[in-house]
């Protein structure tokens, strides 16, 4: 496949406090706000990047503190990729963990659905995991072109 041409991405790099849930979605919504996402596509977006941040806090490191990585590309098609990656645990079984209502921690109230919001939400998902060494959640989604009004 074709590489699209790259217009412009970003790094971020923060330690696994919950805190920091919120400063990921409103560092990917304040990315993309520059392409004039819709209503829609951002809410989509600010979701999906809160439900794999939290799971890189919550299950990669569970009650340790460690890196979460989180790069963003926007191509000059409007393709918005993003990848966030933690050196946690990692993910034994993917293919079970990206079952809906799977969950290795109901007694949090849990309800094994942060994949399934992901991949509803994105265009695609990808996830990379080693036992021990960590996980890579890999998503895009393709903004719609929105005619700009002059005036
Ligand atoms: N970054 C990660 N590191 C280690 N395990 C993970 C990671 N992300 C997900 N998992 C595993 O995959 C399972 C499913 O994740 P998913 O986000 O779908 O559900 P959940 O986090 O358990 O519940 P919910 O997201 O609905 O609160 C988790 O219970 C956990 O076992
Ligand atoms: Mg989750």
């Amino acid at each position: 496949m074709e590489r699209q041409e790259i217009c412009n991405e970003m790094r971020l790099c923060f330690p696994s406090y919950s805190a920091n849930e919120g400063f990921a979605r409103a560092c990917a919504a304040a990315f993309c706000a520059q392409s004039n996402p819709t209503f829609d596509e951002l809410s989509d977006i600010k979701c999906a990047v809160s439900e794999a941040v939290t799971n890189a806090i919550v299950h990669g490191y569970r009650s340790t503190v460690g890196d979460v990585y989180m790069t963003m590309r926007m191509t000059e098609d409007r393709v918005v990729r993003i990848e966030i990656r933690d050196k946690g645990c990692g993910i034994e079984d993917v293919q079970k963990a990206l079952q809906p209502l799977y969950t290795t921690d109901p007694a949090n109230e849990r309800s094994g659905m942060g994949f399934t919001v992901i991949e509803n939400f994105m265009d695609s998902m990808r996830v990379v995991s080693t036992p021990g060494k960590g996980t890579k959640v890999i998503m895009t989604k393709k903004l719609t072109v929105i005619p700009r009004i002059r005036g």
